[in-house]
């Protein structure tokens, strides 16, 4: 049982880090050997609309054919038993990298056949991960949609968040008084590691799937 996370954060002791951090720990409780990947230390970039994926016949069918820092880490996620896809919301999406990484490993299980046969063989199961500045519930029609893509392309999906993080240590350094640094800082100390909390037991509830 392997369970893998790519974080879609450059910050790597950060939120969405912590927050995939837990999921691996609830995974790894239930047996999962686990891997964590930064993607921002990968260089790669998003899909080419190429088709190489989809050409009948062609070397790459049901493949990616761009040969980069990515290639192995789509096999590598093709192939886990869960697969957790971290990443900051950045203006109400998730972060370029983890869009590219997105696209790379959506369209070529995706064909356009009247079937709609999908071209992984194996089925996957998903946590996703999200953290942004914005109050509770404010994204959950993008994650519901996210979540119902992965369902139908990869495999049983779920989603954890955490709302409001703590986005800089000292906020008095930054152009940035629209939050009040107090709230934040008790809310980093109280709610997030519930938050945490759900993501560690949706790691597990995967895994023991
Ligand atoms: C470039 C950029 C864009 C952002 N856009 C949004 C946004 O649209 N909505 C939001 O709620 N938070 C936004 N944020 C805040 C981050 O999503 C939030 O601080 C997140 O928890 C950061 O994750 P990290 O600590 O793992 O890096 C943005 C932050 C940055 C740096």
């Amino acid at each position: 049982m392997k369970a893998l996370a790519l974080n879609g954060s450059a910050r790597k002791d950060w939120n969405t880090a912590k927050m995939l951090e837990s999921a691996l720990a609830g995974a790894k409780d239930a047996g999962a050997e686990t891997k964590l990947v930064n993607l921002f230390d990968l260089d790669y970039k998003g899909c080419r609309g190429c088709s190489a994926c989809k050409l009948l016949g062609g070397k790459f069918y049901g493949a990616c054919a761009q040969q980069d820092g990515l290639t192995a880490i789509l096999e590598e996620a093709k192939n886990a038993d869960v697969l957790f896809l971290g990443s900051p919301i950045y203006f109400s999406d998730v972060t370029g990298m983890m869009r590219n990484f997105i696209e790379r490993f959506l369209f070529p299980t995706l064909t356009y056949s009247k079937d709609m046969h999908r071209l992984y063989t194996k089925r996957v199961k998903v946590g996703l991960v999200y953290t942004f500045n914005a109050p509770d519930g404010f994204y959950n029609d993008y994650f519901a949609g996210q979540q119902a893509i992965f369902n139908a392309m990869i495999g049983d999906t779920e989603y954890v968040y955490a709302a409001e993080t703590l986005q800089f240590t000292d906020y008095s350094k930054y152009d940035a008084d629209m939050f009040d640094p107090e709230q934040r800082k008790t809310r980093h100390e109280t709610v997030f590691p519930e938050d945490c909390r759900k993501a560690y037991e949706m790691g597990k509830r995967l895994a023991e799937k």
